[in-house]
């Protein structure tokens, strides 16, 4: 057993307590930030002269040391310390002495695992911002090459209107699009630097917060002593985050999983990106999207977990806290495998054009433009749409589409159709006469697409 603490006790702590009370086994994953951390704390205590320039040297030149060691695996985290601090702090001592032990001067774990969680939080925020750039990447690609592509859009999972796959996709763009934007906004907020809070309630050394603050590339300290070790909302925002991530990842998965199935043959997967089944032989399963449609369940689990332990803590620092850390590592890793993973799917997935076209025609989706045709010569649109209403009716009995129809037969529904109700209700002019801003024909989506371009291109 290694803890920096035992003055006080006259007993060892009990192993199994020890071991429930250890945090290691997950939070040795800070190590880099811990030196970090450590590295910025010693500069600025040499800086204010509460350290001798050469203590400071050697505390610093003993972190190096572990780092490169650590990196280089001749160092191996040892379990049996408490915590990832008390490790890098014992391996300080061992290699450069007394003044290893000074290391700690004016600072408590409690703003130390602040730091370092804040530190390591913000390269995760970063990480996802990046994946799901190059996600909209794979996006705007798939938009690029299938603005002419037609399929049905859903509504209550019945076809409604016909659309492109670039809109489909489209609305894709925006989802991923906000979730970057949360996470620059969650980065902005918590860019602050906690280091100095102490246990807390600060120290009696003149510690200089604006100067660690600074070389640890925050905007600069935190105000509050007692809020700085206890705040974990930037973590709660993060998850959150994360959460809609896997919101929109897992609606976008049920849809691949949906269009892949035999019934409706939209797309493919390919199979670096399928799996098969140990008894049937012509099974080729949607696995990855169901996986991740899976995994949403475990981060939002995650983000549940964490409002729950913060939701009756006394100010300040609590150990429940500890509890913060397994539950963001799980939502950090399982979002970084989902981005990686779907990105790749989605990148090598073929569209079945044909397929989707196909499916377009039926079900009626160009009622509303008959209806709309209607009204073109004058008919008021309630009875329009009664008229087509009719209409849809007579071709279901006759197992018949509205644009295969004969004029005759339409005409004993409503004398108003004439021969241009062929190209009114055609599946290129359904979709090419929506040209508001937003709308799938091609006219309005192009624009769009250069706005997402130029929104890559910039950012
Ligand atoms: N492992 C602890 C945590 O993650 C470090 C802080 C310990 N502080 C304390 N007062 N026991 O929260």
């Amino acid at each position: 057993m290694a803890q920096l603490w035992g003055g006080r006790f006259t007993k060892e702590t009990d192993k199994l307590v020890y071991a429930f009370n250890a945090s290691i086994g997950f939070d040795k994953r800070l190590w880099q930030q811990d030196i970090e951390g450590s590295i910025a704390h010693v500069k600025m205590l040499g800086k204010q002269g509460i350290l001798t320039t050469e203590e400071m040297q050697r505390i610093i030149d003993g972190l190096d040391s572990i780092r490169a060691d650590v990196e280089s695996g001749r160092l191996v985290i040892d379990d049996s310390f408490e915590d990832i601090h008390s490790f890098v702090e014992a391996v300080l001592t061992e290699r450069i002495g007394d003044a290893g032990k000074k290391l700690h001067t004016g600072r408590s774990r409690n703003d130390q695992v602040a730091l370092d969680m804040r530190l390591y939080t913000r390269i995760q925020v970063q990480m996802t911002d990046e994946l799901l750039k190059e996600l909209l990447s794979v996006i705007v690609r798939i938009m690029e090459e299938n603005l002419d592509t037609y399929m049905p859009g859903f509504t209550h999972l019945q076809k409604a209107q016909p659309l492109t796959l670039a809109h489909h996709l489209g609305a894709y763009f925006e989802m991923f699009r906000r979730d970057r934007l949360r996470m620059q906004d969650i980065l902005k907020r918590m860019n602050y630097c906690p280091l100095g809070a102490g246990a807390l309630a600060g120290t009696t050394y003149p510690l200089d917060r604006d100067y660690t603050a600074e070389l640890l590339g925050f905007e600069g300290p935190t105000l509050n002593s007692m809020d700085s070790v206890s705040d974990r909302d930037y973590l709660i925002e993060f998850l959150s985050a994360l959460s809609t991530v896997m919101m929109h990842l897992s609606r976008f998965s049920e849809e691949i999983i949906i269009w892949n199935s035999d019934e409706y043959r939209f797309v493919e997967i390919d199979d670096a990106y399928s799996t098969g089944s140990s008894i049937m032989p012509q099974k080729k399963n949607p696995d990855i999207a169901e996986l991740v449609r899976g995994k949403t369940g475990r981060v939002y689990g995650d983000l549940i977990a964490l409002l729950t332990v913060m939701k009756g803590l006394p100010l300040a620092y609590n150990k429940d806290m500890q509890e913060d850390k397994e539950t963001a590592f799980d939502a950090f890793d399982t979002v970084k495998d989902c981005l990686i993973l779907f990105t790749g799917m989605l990148d090598t997935i073929k569209f079945r054009k044909d397929r989707m076209a196909e499916s377009a025609m039926k079900g009626f989706t160009n009622a509303t433009d008959a209806a709309d045709y209607l009204v073109g010569k004058g008919v008021p649109f309630r009875e329009a749409h009664s008229i087509v209403g009719r209409l849809v009716l007579y071709c279901i009995e006759k197992n018949t589409s509205i644009d295969v129809l004969p004029l005759e037969e339409m005409k004993k529904i409503s004398g108003r159709f004439e021969e241009d109700i062929y190209d009114a209700v055609s599946l290129k002019s359904c979709v090419e006469k929506r040209l508001t801003t937003g709308a799938p024909g091609r006219g309005a989506m192009e624009k769009v697409l250069a706005v997402y371009k130029d929104y890559l291109n910039g950012n």
